[in-house]
């Protein structure tokens, strides 16, 4: 509402887009009309198929992959044994050679309250040839299973690569429909960005930690056949003084590892990697943010090496929203936001994906860095440099769709609808990438909201506005 003049008439031109909500008068995007059936929101019983434990004794269970260095060329394999160690080797072997190798793994147990964990083996797997399918096995005799990957193309300006956006999935059938969702979209997606709240065990009394395990073995129909990429949620620190449970985090970091060495951060928390031609930065939207942090530091040498020659996308994705118009979570990214918000913009970030809100909203290209105290300029401005911010936590947990608005709807939101869905970050070459979003009410292939991005960096030419 930056534009009005008198408060006269901004308050009639508020009233009556509150009254007629007409996206023209109040310059903002569009809210979907869509209708959406009712969801179904109850995580789905102990007893589902997607829970089954595989078959044979202390057969590995839970397995999921993720990228194990910077550049692509290693793999971290994980999975859990229940009942004793077993083994902790993964062998694996390139569809050209059949030459079988192994690599060793380590194996980690956790307590939480009452519950304890089974044995958590994580094997990193490295020096694999690039762009190569390889097959890999875990468990030996006769509860060996046997899955595959493939490895990005080697990093390079100019390599197309399709990746996945889920967030705040949960284990509801709903949950079980986005999933199904991605897996069958015809974009094909192969490595999945995943903006934080895994398993939302953490609803469950004492946060029941056999709800990790279900979410483990819920998705590792697709995370043990291609990269996930995790970032935490609110959902993921399981603190709970009331149990004496305060270590932050304790299920999540036991469960899910990531190469934060590699990107020399100090923590699982915050890390990047490379793959194909994007520079992907995740950050911890629940840990300290301000300045002279840890995270502010990383952060700050972090996007300067930045090369969009090598890798003209640069993403970041992170739990809380900076740009969200859903009641729910309004402004709480807005600790992060003042600090890193000015970073995003003069490294022309291209996308900052989060979750968090249980809906889904696409920003226009906004900042709001001009504030001081002093100056009363608080309004976001559309600037060419700026990330488009994306919300994506619409992954269908139990907790259902955050349905509740501001209104009108903000200028800088460009499209917004509570459904449950998924979306597509589908890089073409080094100028354009095209971002989808996929409703789950509808077939595979439709593109509910839909938007072309021109790289900033080698495409001096504006978007178009869609
Ligand atoms: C953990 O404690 C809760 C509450 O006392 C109880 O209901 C549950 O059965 C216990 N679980 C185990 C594995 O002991
Ligand atoms: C989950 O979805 C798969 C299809 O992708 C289906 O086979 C399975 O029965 C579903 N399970 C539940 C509990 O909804
Ligand atoms: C995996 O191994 C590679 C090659 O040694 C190394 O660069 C990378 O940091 C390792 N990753 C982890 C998670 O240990
Ligand atoms: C940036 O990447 C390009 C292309 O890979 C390379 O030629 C150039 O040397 C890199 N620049 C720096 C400063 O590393
Ligand atoms: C857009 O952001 C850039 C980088 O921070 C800044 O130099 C420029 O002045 C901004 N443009 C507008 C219209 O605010
Ligand atoms: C990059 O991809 C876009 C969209 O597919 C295409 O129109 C354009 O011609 C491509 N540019 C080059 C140099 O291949
Ligand atoms: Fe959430």
């Amino acid at each position: 509402m930056g534009v009005l003049g008198s408060s006269s008439s901004s308050s009639l031109v508020v009233f009556l887009c509150l009254v007629l909500n007409i996206a023209v008068l109040c310059n903002g995007g569009t809210t979907s009309r869509y209708i959406r059936k009712l969801e179904e929101i109850e995580d789905m019983p102990l007893n589902s198929d997607v829970f089954k434990v595989p078959p044979g004794y202390n057969a590995p269970q839970q397995v999921h992959i993720t990228q194990g260095d910077h550049e692509g060329s290693a793999v971290i394999v994980s999975w859990i044994t229940p009942s004793k160690p077993g083994s902790n080797q993964v062998v694996y072997w390139s569809e050209n050679s059949n030459k079988k190798k192994t690599a060793k793994g380590i194996v980690l147990t956790y307590k939480y309250y009452n519950y304890t964990s089974g044995y958590i083996h994580h094997c990193n797997i490295s020096n694999l040839e690039f762009d190569t399918k390889y097959y890999y096995v875990v468990g030996s005799g006769k509860v060996a299973r046997k899955f595959w990957f493939i490895t990005p193309p080697k990093v390079g300006r100019d390599i197309p690569y399709t990746f996945g956006l889920i967030g705040d999935l949960g284990q509801t059938s709903a949950s079980n429909s986005t999933l199904t969702h991605y897996e069958n979209n015809p974009h094909n997606g192969k490595t999945v960005l995943y903006v934080g709240d895994l398993s939302y065990a953490d609803k469950y009394p004492y946060y029941d930690n056999n709800r990790w395990d279900t979410w483990g073995r819920f998705v590792e129909r697709n995370a043990a056949y291609q990269p996930w990429l995790f970032t935490v949620g609110n959902h993921d620190i399981d603190f709970n003084q009331a149990i004496g449970e305060t270590i932050p985090f304790k299920p999540y970091t036991h469960r899910y590892h990531v190469p934060f060495k590699a990107s020399g951060s100090t923590t699982p928390l915050w890390y990047s990697i490379k793959r194909a031609s994007a520079y992907i930065i995740v950050l911890s939207s629940y840990s300290a943010v301000g300045r002279s942090t840890p995270q502010y530091y990383w952060l700050k040498a972090e996007l300067e090496k930045v090369n969009r020659s090598e890798t003209p996308w640069l993403i970041v994705f992170m739990h809380v929203p900076f740009y969200n118009s859903y009641v729910k979570h309004y402004m709480e990214g807005e600790t992060m936001r003042v600090v890193y918000e000015s970073w995003f913009v003069n490294h022309k970030v291209d996308v900052v994906f989060s979750g968090h809100a249980h809906a889904y909203e696409r920003s226009e290209r906004v900042s709001n860095t001009a504030y001081r105290i002093t100056n009363g300029d608080c309004t976001p401005v559309k600037n060419q440099s700026a990330p488009v911010y994306i919300t994506i936590g619409d992954g269908g947990n139990q907790e259902g769709i955050d349905k509740a608005m501001i209104e009108p709807q903000p200028d800088y939101s460009a499209f917004r609808e509570p459904s449950f869905g998924h979306g597509i970050f589908d890089i073409k070459n080094r100028t354009h990438a095209h971002f989808s979003w996929h409703r789950n009410q509808d077939g595979y292939a439709k593109e509910a909201d839909k938007k072309w991005f021109y790289n900033r960096v080698w495409h001096q030419v504006d978007e178009p506005s869609d």
